[in-house]
């Protein structure tokens, strides 16, 4: 029990370790962006908010005790004027506001030993200026999380309108306490804002760092550690490691270390490692997805070398005479993980498949053929326009052996010129679309402008703006 403890603090440690596979920098222009993305929600938010009733008493001295309870109470106007919202170093987010106007409506109920009283009222406030400090880290589960560390307020001026009931006398009560009533509601403006925070907060708290990618993948993104906030920007780096839905399989490489760099005239900028990508394969490989039957039925008619026997004749002379003219089966699969690496502004892959060969006897029972094994290498250049990802790809080398035959030794080099020809045509094929480029995507609601990509040593960067596509878009 003891040592599994020790094993197990022992790789929560090297976990804990691990390098972030997936970078991220807001820079100012993308503060700047958010700030404007953001005031938009909030202004909604604050129309919508939930104040919560107000119960309390007022004392008048000799004549006894007044309780009151103020309810009901929702934002008929708010006028919010552009945040300015800074990086604060070493803590997060300085957000100052200046001149917010509120308008509030609501009911009061007074009881005053056995006589209750009641009516409505209108509150205004006006001229707020609002300094507010955010702590942004990241919680034990990798989630990002916020807190208010200092809040200041101060308020210009205040209107409050009693109707109906004795409205008159609480109207005369304000009038002569009108500064101290203003000093208590100036009060609860930073609390109320501090709620806000809260709310959000604990919205954060419960969002997933874990996306499921397609059928049979999920994206692990936890922070690994709290956002690093310099006067200019916010560093984030999460964990960027795809698993098989199914299981939880390490696979057997680990990320590097890589330094992103900023581009302070862009909004995001954005690093992906070699990892990152290399743990996709590997899953995508454990969830069996990597493998594929091919019959004749799906090669093209046209295409003059068919799956069977007959035509396979070409290159293996005895196998029209053990098995005459039948179909064949290809079973092809990854028999080892694709694995890509990152050079400056050079991308390859790796590729190593196999492919078993049976012929399909007319009882439609299968008998072993032989194996054939592929290594292939591809190299490409990649650059970004219009959002688009653009280059060129080619293929360095092809290896075609024969791993295993039922059917006797036969010679492979005409199979290995034959695959070799077939694969430059596919690669032909991908540089027509890489010519017209292909869409990076980006996440839901947003589009990527002015991107540049960039290969280096270990990960690719991308740099952007970005604009959303949704604005006006009512979110719940
Ligand atoms: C938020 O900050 C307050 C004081 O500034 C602190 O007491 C509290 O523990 C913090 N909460 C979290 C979740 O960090
Ligand atoms: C979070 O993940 C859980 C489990 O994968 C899923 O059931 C839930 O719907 C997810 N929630 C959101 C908001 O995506
Ligand atoms: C391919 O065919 C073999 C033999 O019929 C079968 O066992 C295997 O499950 C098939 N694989 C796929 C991916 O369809
Ligand atoms: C096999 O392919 C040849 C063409 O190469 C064709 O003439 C023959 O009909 C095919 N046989 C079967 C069983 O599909
Ligand atoms: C990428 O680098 C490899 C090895 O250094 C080289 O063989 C290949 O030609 C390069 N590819 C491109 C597209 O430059």
């Amino acid at each position: 029990m003891r040592l599994f403890l020790l094993i197990s603090l022992a790789l929560g440690t090297l976990a804990m370790a691990a390098n972030p596979a997936i970078k991220a920098i807001i820079t100012n222009s993308g503060l700047k962006y958010g700030t404007l993305v953001g005031s938009e929600w909030l202004q909604e938010r604050i129309m919508r908010a939930q104040i919560p009733d107000i119960t309390g008493e007022i004392s008048l001295s000799l004549l006894g005790i007044v309780q009151y309870t103020v309810s009901r109470i929702t934002v008929t106007q708010v006028n919010l004027p552009l945040p300015e919202v800074v990086f604060s170093e070493g803590v997060g987010l300085q957000v100052d506001l200046r001149n917010l106007n509120v308008a509030l409506k609501g009911k009061w109920n007074t009881r005053y030993y056995f006589i209750k009283d009641g009516g409505s009222f209108r509150l205004g406030l006006f001229n707020i200026d609002l300094s507010v400090l955010l702590q942004v880290s990241s919680d034990s589960q990798g989630r990002l999380s916020i807190n208010s560390t200092r809040c200041s307020s101060r308020m210009g001026g205040m209107q409050l309108q009693f109707r109906g009931g004795t409205s008159w006398i609480w109207q005369l009560f304000v009038k002569a306490f009108e500064r101290r009533i203003q000093s208590q509601v100036q009060k609860q403006i930073c609390p109320v804002i501090e709620l806000g925070i809260h709310g959000l907060e604990h919205r954060l708290a419960t969002m997933n760092v874990t996306y499921q990618v397609g059928p049979s993948l999920l994206l692990d993104m936890p922070l690994m550690s709290s956002p690093v906030v310099k006067a200019s920007d916010i560093n984030l780096g999460f964990k960027g490691e795809f698993y098989n839905v199914h299981s939880r399989v390490e696979p057997p490489f680990v990320a590097g270390q890589f330094d992103l760099p900023e581009q302070s005239h862009l909004m995001l900028s954005l690093g992906v490692s070699e990892f990152s990508l290399n743990s996709a394969a590997f899953a995508s490989k454990s969830a069996g997805q990597l493998q594929i039957n091919i019959t004749d039925k799906m090669i093209p008619q046209k295409f003059p070398i068919r799956l069977n026997t007959t035509s396979f004749g070409a290159f293996i002379p005895q196998l029209p005479k053990l098995f005459p003219d039948m179909q064949m089966l290809l079973q092809v699969y990854a028999s080892d993980t694709p694995m890509v690496s990152f050079l400056p502004d050079n991308a390859s892959v790796q590729l190593y498949g196999s492919a078993k060969a049976y012929a399909i006897k007319p009882d439609s029972s299968l008998a072993p053929l032989f194996r054939l094994d592929v290594s292939a290498k591809f190299s490409g250049k990649f650059f970004a326009m219009d959002a688009k990802l653009r280059g060129s790809i080619m293929l360095e080398n092809l290896k075609l052996t024969l791993g295993a035959s039922e059917v006797g030794r036969f010679q492979t080099q005409n199979l290995q010129a034959t695959l070799t020809i077939l694969v430059n045509m596919g690669v032909k094929k991908l540089n027509e679309l890489l010519q017209v480029g292909i869409p990076i995507p980006a996440p839901k609601g947003m589009q990527w402008i002015n991107t540049v990509l960039k290969v280096n040593k270990g990960f690719v960067a991308i740099g952007t703006d970005v604009t959303t596509t949704s604005v006006g878009d009512k979110e719940h």
